[in-house]
């Protein structure tokens, strides 16, 4: 991984149709384009809405592309946007260095780890808890999804039917998953048994780096390739997929810093527009990296809670890079734990130990630097 994996990424676009001519040195900028979905308006409020209250957020309007399209007016809100982002393509692709793409992002249903840490409560689940594999009637290392979270994959599976049968919601060309079981159950569980065309299967991709936030949670460490392939044997690997999980450093209590996250979502993002010409793409990955990639899509923060599901439009430019910061930042960083539970769970007071088992107080925590793209 490291550098390489954004060098081979653009290598490969230099070479793809969509990405002529591109010198040695570009890098890719993406943006949201705003006023397609209601999700980047200012005044939707992210807590309260639901995808399936509002055709996916899918704003109704007109399009240019209308008048040629669909002059007798029979076409769905879905199939007349479709057919401008492929013109928005078609022409892209002739005359400048963008394209364009449909990002479907869903979060996993709830799993075992979302109900335990109601139940424990933040601060004492991320002081402790959470470190843990379990508490000998729930296991919430690598969880699986609650039947609450199965009902929540059953309503986009219900969803997603009614919006590819009579919305003319075009199908997905290609699936992402993030390596953690609750995603594989969720892609799962919404996708695999619709009616999908041949010439649109159901074939996943998992990719390491969809995976969500690295902290020291149990929650956070994947299961090995082998494991993961005996649980979802109809999901791919992308290549480099390793056997062991190289990125959780838990047993060291150290986390990925935000900056860390946003740059790792950046390079499968960049993977993603480099390798896939495809346009419509549903990825399965999880509260924090979903924000990330958000970030990373310079669309608003918009956090999604368990089994919503938000798409983007996506406009990807090759741009000359910006020189390479000289400084670096904490990629990994210490976080807090205790040793036992701790004595109270109280908001805002960080991880209140028993005497002597703290490891670290919040107050002593410091960064150590490691270079960018140090994954
Ligand atoms: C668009 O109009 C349809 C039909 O009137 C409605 O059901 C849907 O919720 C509307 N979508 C949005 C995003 O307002
Ligand atoms: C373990 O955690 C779950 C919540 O995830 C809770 O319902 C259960 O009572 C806990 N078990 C014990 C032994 O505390």
């Amino acid at each position: 991984m490291k550098a390489s994996l954004l060098s081979v990424a653009l290598a490969l676009a230099r070479g793809a149709v969509a990405w002529k001519h591109v010198s040695d040195c570009d890098d890719i900028k993406y943006s949201s384009v705003p006023g397609f979905f209601l999700q980047d308006d200012p005044s939707t409020d992210p807590g309260s809405f639901d995808y399936a209250a509002f055709n996916f957020g899918l704003i109704n309007r007109t399009y240019p592309t209308d008048a040629r399209f669909d002059p007798h007016h029979r076409k769905t809100q879905w199939q007349r946007f479709a057919h401008y982002v492929e013109s928005l393509n078609s022409e892209c692709r002739k005359e400048d260095k963008s394209t364009y793409k449909v990002l479907f992002m869903g979060r996993h249903g709830e799993g075992w780890h979302n109900t335990a840490e109601s139940f424990y409560g933040t601060p004492a689940w991320n002081c402790y808890w959470a470190e843990q594999d379990g508490n000998g009637t729930s296991t919430w290392a690598d969880p699986e999804l609650t039947p609450n979270g199965i009902q929540q994959t059953t309503k986009a599976n219900a969803y997603f039917k009614s919006r590819f049968e009579q919305e003319g919601l075009p199908f997905f060309e290609s699936y992402y998953s993030s390596p953690l079981k609750r995603c594989l159950q969720t892609a799962q569980f919404t996708f695999a048994n619709q009616k999908l065309p041949r010439s649109h299967p159901f074939k996943p991709v998992i990719k390491e780096l969809f995976r969500e936030s690295i902290s020291i949670h149990t929650c956070d460490r994947r299961s090995t390739k082998s494991q993961i392939h005996a649980y979802a044997p109809n999901f791919e690997f992308e290549a480099g997929f390793t056997e062991e999980d190289l990125l959780w450093r838990g047993k060291e209590d150290e986390g990925e810093t935000p900056a860390h996250q946003v740059a790792r979502s950046k390079e499968a993002i960049d993977d993603v527009f480099s390798h896939d010409d495809n346009t419509w793409i549903s990825i399965t990955s999880h509260s924090g990296e979903i924000g990330a990639i958000l970030t990373v899509l310079n669309h608003r923060s918009f956090s999604l809670s368990t089994g919503q599901i938000i798409p983007v439009l996506v406009k990807a430019e090759l741009v000359e890079p910006t020189v390479e910061p000289t400084s670096t930042y904490a990629s990994f960083t210490t976080e807090p734990t205790c040793k036992s539970p701790p004595i109270t769970s109280i908001s805002g007071q960080g991880c209140v130990c028993a005497t002597g088992t703290t490891t670290f107080t919040t107050a002593t925590i410091t960064p150590k630097p490691k270079p960018h793209r140090d994954l």
